[in-house]
């Protein structure tokens, strides 16, 4: 494959990736709520004769591409859903769904999917394996991706590898990155119950206070990263919620802090988790309370495979000889694409989509995010030839 055809393809598909991107982003769908942009997913993938099977996690779509070979199979994934925000970007496509917004890109991720079908399907002949397309429901933390997996979406075929990206506005159309490695942190979620004795405010002599339990259990979680992980490694632990009391003159009885860890390995991960209980119940013992800690874990981190990560940056760069192309790209964000690629070689790039001349630079979550739509032929073509380059590889 000379993959310079698959660049100039995506190019005389950006109009129609465009249209598609900006039909998705006026009829935005919160989580599991996907059925209109499932349903045009669905028929575009059946118009170009795949495979296609829907209302898997409720919406999900998946669309089996079958080239000259049967092996490998390439997994690719993009999610759908959108936010519960109220859009103020005033663009002619703008949502007409009160409070809820395509804040995040996915309304170009899903055009970017089907651009990349239509573009595979034009060197179907040539198509060295299988494509397996995952239109993915919920990924804004409502476990889209562990139902789907739940559901046999790796199996049947089962990949061989998984690929995923995302758009990045606060990296201008013409960066890319491909991280070798650790790209995006696992996230856990903790809740700790706080026991005590309320009363009087005047008394509190009387009472055994969960306010200054958990303000002192809030301060000793800091000392974790601080203190107990390797300074060489990455890890957060924030406390997001402090909950207690209904009056200014009662101690109330109880308290609840929540709050989020991120981590990239198991063994900071396994440290911190047991730190947390630890730190917990010892403070809540000093001051008299009882503490109960309760941990979700959210999603495993995101890891690319450094020898695949490698290929696909050589890759890149023959594509896009003037892109910047990453291979240190970090976040401590979390996705969910993890659940894809656990056991899998896999790479999950970032493609990025600022322009701050126009302004279309808010960040993801923002009201007013929008992006360079230069960057949907970008990634179209970047994620096909990814694909082909594997399974040519295999
Ligand atoms: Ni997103």
């Amino acid at each position: 494959m000379d993959y310079s055809q698959l660049v100039q393809g995506a190019e005389t598909l950006a109009e129609e990736i465009i249209a598609l991107r900006r039909d998705f982003h006026r009829h935005p769908e919160l989580g599991f709520q996907e059925h209109r942009t499932a349903g045009i997913v669905a028929s575009e993938m059946e118009y170009l004769d795949l495979e296609v099977r829907s209302g898997i996690a409720e919406t999900g779509v998946v669309a089996l591409m079958v080239g000259e070979k049967p092996d490998p199979t390439v997994l690719l994934r993009f999610d759908m859903d959108a936010l519960p925000v109220q859009e103020e970007t005033g663009t002619p496509y703008a949502s007409i769904h009160d409070g809820v917004m395509h804040a995040c890109g996915h309304d170009g991720h899903t055009a970017i999917g089907i651009g990349v079908a239509k573009l595979l399907h034009n060197h179907l002949s040539d198509l060295p394996g299988r494509v397996k397309f995952v239109f993915l429901p919920a990924e804004e933390g409502l476990g889209g991706a562990e139902r789907m997996v739940a559901e046999g979406v790796l199996e049947n075929p089962k990949p061989d590898y998984s690929l995923s990206m995302h758009l990045r506005n606060d990296k201008p159309l013409g960066w890319i990155g491909i991280t070798s490695g650790p790209a995006m942190a696992g996230a856990e979620r903790f809740k700790i119950e706080i026991r005590g004795e309320g009363g009087h405010g005047a008394a509190p002599h009387k009472t055994i206070d969960p306010v200054l339990a958990a303000a002192q259990i809030t301060n000793a979680l800091q000392s974790i990263v601080s203190r107990n992980v390797d300074p060489r490694e990455s890890a957060v632990v924030s406390v997001t919620q402090f909950q207690a009391g209904d009056a200014f003159n009662v101690i109330p009885s109880h308290a609840t802090l929540q709050g989020t860890i991120r981590t990239f390995t198991p063994e900071v991960r396994e440290l911190i988790l047991a730190r947390v209980e630890e730190v917990s119940s010892g403070v809540a013992t000093a001051m008299g309370v009882d503490a109960h800690v309760e941990l979700t874990r959210l999603t495993p981190p995101v890891v690319n495979d450094r020898e695949l990560a490698a290929k696909l940056h050589s890759l890149a760069e023959s594509m896009f000889p003037e892109a910047t192309i990453s291979s240190n790209e970090i976040t401590m964000g979390s996705e969910d694409m993890a659940f894809f690629m656990e056991g899998i070689p896999s790479a999950y790039l970032f493609v990025g989509s600022s322009d701050t001349s126009r302004s279309l630079d808010a960040p993801h979550h923002n009201p007013r995010f929008d992006f360079d739509e230069g960057a949907l032929s970008m990634a179209t073509s970047l994620m096909a030839a990814s694909e082909w380059s594997l399974l040519e590889a295999s």
